[in-house]
């Protein structure tokens, strides 16, 4: 039985409950993240926590605990369960509490947020099956215009990633007036003569942990990069392209709404950055 971490205790599963009254189940007044945890260690917790400082403040929720804190609260959690060397996700969920009443308006200041964090399995998909390709879909991207806030609010990404399971695909690429901007879960890349690209931050992306750390590898390793708006064409004419997250690593596309994309094949860049990607993880766990 897992335990996880709900308001103060760690408890079972099974024992831990909120109130329907709760802002993040009446409004979806929350933000989130994932971590990844590679053999018992955590990776680039820093990183996902700044970013959860930065989704709390752009909805005006103040963080309940320093970062420290999280900290310590994430290795008390793993250690209670037994977590050394196992790959794991962490799920961390911040809302703005339980009111007594159900009201746009905040609730009263000293209304205490709700904290939980709780375990998830996760099962990288591994370079065997990463290097066959995944197929994706283009899917209108119905989100509001501050996508960089990590927020619970998830309905246009769920309908687009069951669009794209309900055809046999593994990701929905979201696109905005002509534009590829991020996957439904996951930030995009495309290889176009060797540069590789990415569509520059702001408010129509989430500025994920991996997005930076790939950009990062390919500066470390001289593959000239670009931040820069991708069209719907450039995506379909691409050599390769990328889905990254935390879950899902750097995922090569080979098929676009049944199209071919580039030989139909994971791409050479792709071949060079998943090895950089699996040297960091190893040398980040092996510490
Ligand atoms: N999602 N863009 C969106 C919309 C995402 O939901 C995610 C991750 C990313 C990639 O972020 P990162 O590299 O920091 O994981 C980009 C997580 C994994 C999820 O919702 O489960």
């Amino acid at each position: 039985m897992s335990t996880v971490y709900l308001n103060g205790q760690f408890l079972p599963i099974e024992a831990a409950h909120i109130s329907p009254l709760d802002r993040g189940f009446l409004f979806g007044d929350g933000v989130y993240e994932v971590i990844s945890v590679y053999q018992g260690k955590l990776f680039h917790a820093q990183e996902h926590l700044d970013r959860l400082n930065r989704s709390l403040d752009a909805i005006r929720l103040s963080s309940p605990f320093q970062k420290d804190q999280w900290l310590s609260l994430i290795h008390e959690l793993l250690q209670r369960n037994q977590i050394t060397h196992q790959t794991k996700s962490i799920y961390l969920q911040i809302t703005r509490g339980t009111d007594t009443k159900r009201d746009h308006l905040f609730p009263s200041a000293d209304t205490a947020p709700t904290v939980f964090i709780f375990l998830m399995d996760l099962h990288p998909p591994g370079y065997e099956k990463l290097q066959q390709g995944f197929k994706a879909i283009t899917y209108p991207d119905h989100r509001w215009d501050c996508c960089h806030i990590k927020s619970i609010l998830l309905l246009p990404n769920i309908l687009a990633s069951q669009t794209a399971k309900d055809n046999q695909a593994t990701e929905a690429l979201l696109i905005r007036n002509g534009y590829v901007l991020e996957g439904a879960s996951s930030n995009v890349f495309i290889v176009k003569n060797n540069v590789l690209q990415t569509p520059p931050l702001g408010k129509f992306i989430l500025g994920g942990v991996i997005r930076d750390i790939v950009l990062e590898l390919a500066k470390q390793n001289h593959i000239q990069t670009q931040e820069t708006s991708i069209t719907q064409e450039a995506l379909f004419d691409a050599d390769e392209v990328w889905v990254t997250s935390s879950t899902r690593e750097i995922m090569p596309i080979i098929d676009i709404d049944h199209q071919q994309i580039g030989t139909g094949k994971s791409g050479p860049l792709w071949h060079r950055m998943i090895r950089y990607f699996h040297a960091l993880i190893n040398t980040s766990t092996s510490n």
